[in-house]
């Protein structure tokens, strides 16, 4: 597989473009093909068939754009679907999760010992975070609270404001989150509101987001299969499976910048 083909991103809808814009700030040389299920979101609220289902559509998709390796920028559907996606993909391209690089991270690191996790129901119903964290300390305490309330409160624009300080406020303050020393954001929404959440904290704990994790491991990753372009690269290509102006408008959030989503029908 030549260097110079583009790594594809894929999420239920734009939430991922936080990992995109991550991975584009740190390897600006790499060209994108991102994917959002907008058709089909939220994935959080959906049968894990079904995100299965629609996960290994958009593999296909991606594989057919010639992507040279895939990361799932969704922490549902690398809850549900990221083995599925390993062996349908065998050894043809590597995909990447957002979950094994942060479980990585949060375990090589000494200081922490009660975790917090949110995330979609579909994501906590999984109990993955949980199970590998744990797989690879067992001494570890995790404390998981899905939050379906924060993906559509971001979609709709409130951050920074009473609304969104009222729901994560109610959120954070649940009982299950008690003595945390650290929090996931288990969500690729959530960077979004990462400087609420730290607020309501007063530093007092780590708030983990996974996408510059996700990044620096997929370079890592590149750099030993000698798969990191050093051309110049192809402009992104960026798709959705519905087209709204409301989706095209919110890039500027998730990306750091208005890009132009372009209409693409990959179901049947
Ligand atoms: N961005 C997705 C995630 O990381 C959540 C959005 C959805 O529910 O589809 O889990």
């Amino acid at each position: 597989m030549p260097a110079n083909q583009p790594i594809g991103v894929f999420d239920s809808g734009i939430g991922g473009l936080t990992v995109a814009n991550a991975i584009n700030k740190l390897m600006p040389k790499e060209a994108l093909v991102y994917f959002g299920d907008t058709a089909h979101l939220p994935y959080g609220d959906k049968s894990p068939e079904a995100i299965k289902y629609y996960s290994l559509k958009i593999a296909k998709f991606l594989m057919d754009e010639g992507c040279k390796a895939i990361v799932i920028a969704c922490n549902t559907a690398s809850s549900l679907a990221y083995q599925d996606l390993k062996l349908f993909l065998g050894n043809q391209i590597p995909i990447y999760s957002v979950i094994d690089p942060v479980v990585d991270f949060m375990t090589a690191a000494n200081h922490f010992q009660n975790i917090g996790v949110i995330a979609t129901r579909a994501t906590i119903k999984s109990n993955i975070y949980a199970q590998k964290l744990q797989q690879k300390k067992p001494e570890l305490n995790v404390h998981s609270l899905a939050t379906p309330l924060l993906v559509p409160m971001i979609e709709e624009g409130f951050f920074n404001d009473q609304i969104s300080n009222t729901l994560i406020h109610t959120y954070l303050s649940d009982p299950v989150l008690q003595g945390i020393d650290s929090l996931i954001l288990g969500c690729t929404h959530y960077p979004l509101i990462r400087n609420e959440i730290a607020a309501y904290y007063h530093p007092k704990i780590t708030i983990v987001d996974n996408t510059e994790i996700v990044a620096r491991h997929l370079r890592q990753e590149l750099q030993q299969m000698d798969l990191l372009n050093d051309e110049e690269p192809a402009p992104h290509r960026f798709y959705v499976s519905d087209y709204t102006d409301s989706f095209e408008k919110s890039t500027q959030l998730f990306f750091g910048q208005q890009i132009g989503l372009n209409l693409r029908q990959i179901w049947d």
